[in-house]
């Protein structure tokens, strides 16, 4: 059973609903960080509550969600220890867990995607860590929270 912790902007509260429906199908425990309706809200702000709230630790990923997925994954990568991928299909979501060991994912409300969506997130589920050579660049990425 997995513990995940989601949140949206306002561009992607229905793909939230879906997707926290599909994850409870499967078991998992969901903090939903909100938003709850589409009154517009800045998808940054956002993306903080849900970093900082996986930095508490307890968490295996976390999904953010905005109208695109760019935005709240820009945002996420700028919070220390946060890996977000922004993925787009079940390939870049297998290697987003396999190569990059990311620690969320994004996805976007008003995107079309090509496969549904509770797929690519089963495809993220279902991927371990290739560790390896990828161990070292992972590890080279979390170095660069140390720049200022
Ligand atoms: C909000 O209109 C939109 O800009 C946001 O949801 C997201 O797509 C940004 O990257």
């Amino acid at each position: 059973m997995k513990n995940i912790v989601i949140a949206s902007d306002h561009g992607a509260v229905s793909l939230k609903k879906e997707i926290i429906s599909f994850l409870k199908t499967k078991g998992c425990t969901v903090n939903d960080m909100g938003v709850h309706n589409e009154d517009s809200v800045d998808y940054p702000n956002i993306a903080i509550v849900a970093c900082r709230e996986f930095n508490k630790g307890g968490y295996d990923f976390g999904i953010l969600l905005c109208g695109t997925g760019i935005g709240m994954s820009i945002a996420a990568n700028k919070i220390r220890g946060i890996r977000c991928a922004q993925v787009f299909d079940l390939f870049t979501s297998r290697m987003a867990k396999e190569h990059n060991d990311a620690n969320f994912i994004a996805l976007g409300g008003r995107v079309k995607y090509n496969v549904p969506v509770t797929e690519i997130l089963d495809t993220f589920m279902m991927t371990t860590f290739a560790n390896e050579r990828h161990t070292r660049r992972v590890s080279q990425i979390m170095d660069l929270d140390k720049i200022r």
